[in-house]
């Protein structure tokens, strides 16, 4: 190198270094004076923010929500996240942040539109603008944020159609646009093969499946749901998407069959399609996707039978496949998913008994098995294993035999209804155990005997519902005992005797059926004075059900 050379080196290397810094320390002090000015125009701008002083320029990266790059000590990321700010973006200068890699408001009161100026922000590759006020339609000029990761707008009330531009993204691995009023793009122009997360939860998308995502191979969550997307769930997705975890189509119009070749879907852990129109047979492939833990299918038209093969998914938590017409007994198989802690199989029209095999489910805690033609007796063994359950809903079946007194175990039970069975016997004692009990439903069965006296322990029932059966003796003053009491309904019974006063102490009672039995006297005087709907025509508490003395309570009908 000759010596001339060596001098401009030189010259040209002290030349950077005055400049450098120069240029550095005009920018920082051009960012920091774009944040104070922004802070001025905010509506509300929080304590934290008073850190942002022009008396204090020069400490810049020590301001809240700012970090700064080290070596060049401009912005390099600003996190504004749940400050409670309220304000709008259009007076933010982005202009000077040309370092600036993150930009994070999530959870504000931020209104207004987003700025196209937004645009400028090159070296942007983390954009949240969830949970805000923000309104009007996405700027196209996002899609000059090359460097884009993560995008959430997530949570606003945005509106339009969602620009196609962004498909230009190609580094876009997050994007959540969920929780607008976002319409159809051309979604033919959409390729964003990046994608590891997309959800278009809740918005007003009305096409079939957008194509693009079928080839977004790294997907592993993907949420459409609360929309109106509409056809059949494509056979591509199972043949391309293979690293899907989490697959949530609920409440759409999809319809057709669910494909054997769901068991593509290896990774799988949630799947939700409740709420479509999907039809024909549950696949028995399903049961190879063995890390399973949360199936949601109801609400669809299913048919045929609960695959066995559901047997096999051990991680399985949450089984839902309530409201279709699965006509099969319960598979017994299903004992064996002993993760459950959720079963709901109601409304379908499945028959048979309950498989001993359920005893096996040690965790459950929501069992509903309402609205079906199961039938048998409802075994002591399975309700003995059954002691973590607060909700057990078998109304509506072809249920016979007694009801155990191991029910006396499931301490933790708040809802308990057996209504519109065949159960018989009496009502065991150890009912009286269940001190969490809110709704106790029992109608409609043969049920028979007197009201064992724990019953009147039960000092959380909310409704008592044991009308339509065949049960005698009286009511004994220890009814005053549910002082949370809503509902009382003892219609159609064998019960006589009078009406214990303690009754009116039950001031939370809104509706009361003593129709049908044999009591006699008065309604207790002040009963009614928490009833105003205590009245002649309702058929709750009428005079035909105290021949002796019609009651003054009773509004005559206009
Ligand atoms: C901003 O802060 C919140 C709360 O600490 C955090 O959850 C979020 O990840 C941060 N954002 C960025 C971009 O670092
Ligand atoms: C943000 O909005 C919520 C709900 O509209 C409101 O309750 C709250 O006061 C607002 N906060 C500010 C700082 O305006
Ligand atoms: C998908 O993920 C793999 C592994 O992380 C990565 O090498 C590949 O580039 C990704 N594909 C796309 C299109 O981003
Ligand atoms: C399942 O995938 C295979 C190959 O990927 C394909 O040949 C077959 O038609 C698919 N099944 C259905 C029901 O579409
Ligand atoms: C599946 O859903 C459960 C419960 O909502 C959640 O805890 C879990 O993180 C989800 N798993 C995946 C992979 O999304
Ligand atoms: C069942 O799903 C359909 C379609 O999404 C919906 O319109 C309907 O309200 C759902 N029914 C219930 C009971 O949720
Ligand atoms: C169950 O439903 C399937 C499909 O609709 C039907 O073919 C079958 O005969 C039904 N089985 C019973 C026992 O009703
Ligand atoms: C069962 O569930 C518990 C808690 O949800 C979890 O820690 C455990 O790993 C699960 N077991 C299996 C086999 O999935
Ligand atoms: C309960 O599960 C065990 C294995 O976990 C199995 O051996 C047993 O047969 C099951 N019990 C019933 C009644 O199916
Ligand atoms: C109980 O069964 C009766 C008679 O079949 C029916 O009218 C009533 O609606 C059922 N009750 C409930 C709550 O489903
Ligand atoms: C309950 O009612 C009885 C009889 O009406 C009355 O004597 C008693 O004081 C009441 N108890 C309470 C706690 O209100
Ligand atoms: C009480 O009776 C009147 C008519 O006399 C009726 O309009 C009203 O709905 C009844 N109240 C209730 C709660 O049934």
């Amino acid at each position: 190198m000759a010596a001339s050379q060596k001098l401009y080196a030189a010259l040209f290397h002290v030349l950077l270094l005055s400049l450098f810094p120069l240029k550095a320390k005009s920018s920082a002090r051009a960012q920091a004076e774009a944040l104070i000015q922004w802070r001025d125009t905010l509506s509300f701008s929080p304590p934290p923010l008073t850190s942002w002083s022009r008396s204090d320029l020069h400490n810049l990266c020590r301001w809240t929500a700012v970090s700064c790059n080290p070596t060049s000590r401009t912005v390099s990321r600003i996190n504004l996240s749940s400050l409670n700010i309220a304000g709008t973006l259009a007076r933010f200068n982005f202009t000077p942040f040309t370092d600036l890699t993150a930009f994070d408001i999530q959870n504000n009161n931020v209104s207004g539109t987003i700025p196209s100026a937004i645009g400028s922000l090159s070296k942007l590759n983390y954009l949240d603008l969830s949970a805000n006020l923000f309104e009007g339609s996405i700027p196209v000029e996002i899609s000059r944020l090359t460097e884009l990761q993560y995008l959430s707008l997530n949570n606003n009330n945005l509106a339009g159609a969602i620009p196609f531009q962004l498909a230009s993204l190609p580094k876009v691995r997050h994007l959540d646009l969920g929780a607008n009023y976002l319409e159809n793009p051309d979604w033919s122009k959409f390729s964003m093969p990046s994608l590891e997360y997309l959800s278009f939860f809740l918005n007003e998308l009305t096409s079939e499946f957008p194509a693009f995502i079928t080839n977004c191979r790294n997907l592993t969550f993907l949420d459409l749901s609360i929309n109106d997307f509409t056809g059949q769930i494509p056979e591509l997705l199972y043949t391309n998407l293979g690293k899907l975890e989490t697959l949530i189509l609920s409440t759409n119009s999809f319809q057709g069959p669910l494909s054997p070749n769901i068991s593509k879907l290896s990774n799988l852990k949630n799947l939700s399609l409740q709420n479509n129109l999907l039809s024909g047979r549950i696949p028995e492939s399903i049961g190879s996707i063995s890390g399973l833990q949360i199936v949601e299918l109801f609400n669809n038209s299913f048919q045929g039978n609960i695959p066995s093969s559901i047997g096999q998914l051990k991680h399985l938590e949450k089984l839902d496949l309530r409201m279709n017409a699965l006509n099969s007994t319960i598979p017994p198989e299903l004992g064996l998913c002993t993760n459950l802690t959720y079963l709901a199989l109601a409304d379908n029209q499945l028959r048979g008994d309950l498989p001993l095999s359920l005893s096996n489910l040690s965790k459950i805690t929501d069992m509903g098995l309402s609205e079906n033609y199961l039938s048998g007796k409802i075994s002591p063994t399975l309700i003995s294993s059954w002691t973590e359950l607060t909700s057990l809903q078998v109304q509506n079946n072809l249920f016979s035999g007694n009801i155990p007194p191991e029910i006396g175990k499931l301490t933790r039970l708040q809802y308990l209804f057996l209504y519109n069975n065949t159960f018989s016997g009496s009502i065991p004692p150890e009912i009286g155990n269940l001190k969490e009990l809110s709704n106790l439903d029992l109608s409609g069965n043969h049920i028979s005997g007197p009201l064992p006296p724990t019953l009147w322990d039960l000092t959380n029932l909310q409704i008592l519902n044991l009308f339509f059966n065949n049960i005698n003796g009286k009511i004994p003053p220890e009814v005053g005992n549910l002082n949370v009491l809503e509902t009382l309904d003892l219609n159609t019974n064998q019960l006589h005797g009078e009406l214990p006063q303690t009754i009116s102490n039950i001031t939370s009672l809104t509706g009361i059926n003593l129709f049908g039995n044999n009591f006699y006297g008065s309604i207790p005087s002040d009963l009614g004075k928490y009833m105003p709907s205590l009245n002649n025509s309702n058929h709750l508490c009428c005079s035909a059900m105290f021949p002796k003395k019609p009651n003054s309570l009773v509004k005559s009908p206009k």
